[in-house]
């Protein structure tokens, strides 16, 4: 049989109700890639689960098709969703698919410019509030108690059912769960997420790295951040919904969650393009905890097996490579210049 999505391949799995009905755009199934020249840099086996391929181009997918496909069958006619933008543009595609309407509040400004396109694309109602993802959070937790709009943020619990399939499906490919998983944080639903997922799918248990923006770190801090800021600005939470269970996934796995600055985000976010991999700068959050970590001989990575979870696609955020480049040089249209310019072959 081909493949049909999350909610048939594991639905068995997870905690819906009776009454989903199944809305798939086929997400999941991503690819683990292996990463020669990593591995042999750390002496270990490192992969990176490709989030960014799922049809919206981030992991937000996995839990959209569970969210949505419960509301839709609970009859819910309108979704919102707070979102540095993965979420907007995820929640858009899937009630576009399901023929709901969709409203979605994002900080002003602040959101990239392939996930507000995504989200305009697919028919989202688009709002920019003047503030962060965090009041904006609180303005939509407020509607869906006051009115029956059905919330799609990661404080839907069938969000989190739908995003443990990413922990299924590393434990199917490798046979096993990995040594170290390493992954960025925000919100901390994703942590969550897989932790709850590799508990539940009882192929052992991966100790978990779980990394922040230095400059939006809540969990690092010990205290909320009023005003986060960071270049990944998918991560640019100061007040993660799921904080406290992010915590305790670090803890429980022996693993930990610590704080990279832009610098060294921007500098994963490279090294992964240069093995081939582009993601957006929060996705390479993972790899630059495991940098910094190793850096510090905090982390042994010798003969281990690392699964680094990039969770959204480089498209996504494409002005952070051009604003940071020299804009492709000109030449006139001969081959003399074209030699010319390229300095031989
Ligand atoms: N990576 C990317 C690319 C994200 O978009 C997000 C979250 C995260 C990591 C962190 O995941 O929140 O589960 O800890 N983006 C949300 C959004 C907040 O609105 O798209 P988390």
């Amino acid at each position: 049989m081909t493949y049909q999505g999350l909610i048939q391949r594991y639905g068995q799995y997870l905690d819906l109700p009776a009454h989903t009905k199944n809305i798939s755009l086929l997400e999941g199934n991503t690819p683990l890639i292996p990463m020669p020249r990593l591995s042999k840099e750390f002496g270990c086996e490192l992969f990176v689960k490709f989030e960014g391929l799922n049809p919206t181009g981030s992991f937000k997918d996995r839990g959209m098709t569970a969210a949505i496909s419960e509301a839709v069958g609970r009859g819910a006619k309108t979704v919102i969703c707070a979102s540095t933008g993965n979420t907007a543009a995820s929640a858009a595609a899937y009630a576009a698919r399901a023929g709901l309407r969709a409203i979605v509040l994002i900080p002003e400004g602040k959101v990239a410019a392939g996930k507000l396109a995504g989200a305009i694309a697919y028919g989202a109602e688009v709002i920019q509030i003047q503030g962060s993802f965090d009041d904006a959070l609180t303005l939509v937790v407020e509607i869906t108690q006051k009115t029956p709009i059905a919330l799609v943020n990661s404080i839907n619990p069938y969000r989190i059912e739908g995003q443990k399939t990413a922990a299924f499906e590393i434990c199917d490919v490798l046979g096993e769960a990995p040594d170290w998983l390493c992954l960025p944080v925000g919100n901390a639903g994703n942590i969550t997420s897989y932790w709850a997922g590799f508990k539940q799918y009882q192929k052992g248990l991966p100790q978990v790295l779980g990394v922040q923006a230095a400059g939006a770190a809540p969990l690092v801090l010990g205290h909320p951040v009023e005003k986060p800021e960071t270049i990944a600005t998918a991560i640019r939470i100061g007040k993660p919904a799921r904080g406290e269970q992010a915590l305790e996934a670090a803890q429980e796995s022996n693993g930990r969650i610590i704080a990279v600055s832009d610098e060294e985000i921007l500098s994963a976010q490279r090294i992964l393009a240069s093995e081939g991999v582009w993601v957006e700068p929060a996705s390479a959050a993972g790899l630059a905890g495991l940098i910094a970590e190793s850096a510090k001989g905090a982390f042994d990575a010798r003969g281990k097996k690392i699964v680094v979870v990039c969770t959204g696609h480089g498209l996504k955020d494409p002005s952070i490579i051009t604003d940071a480049f020299q804009f492709p040089k000109i030449i006139p249209m001969n081959y003399d210049a074209l030699l010319d310019v390229i300095g031989g072959a």
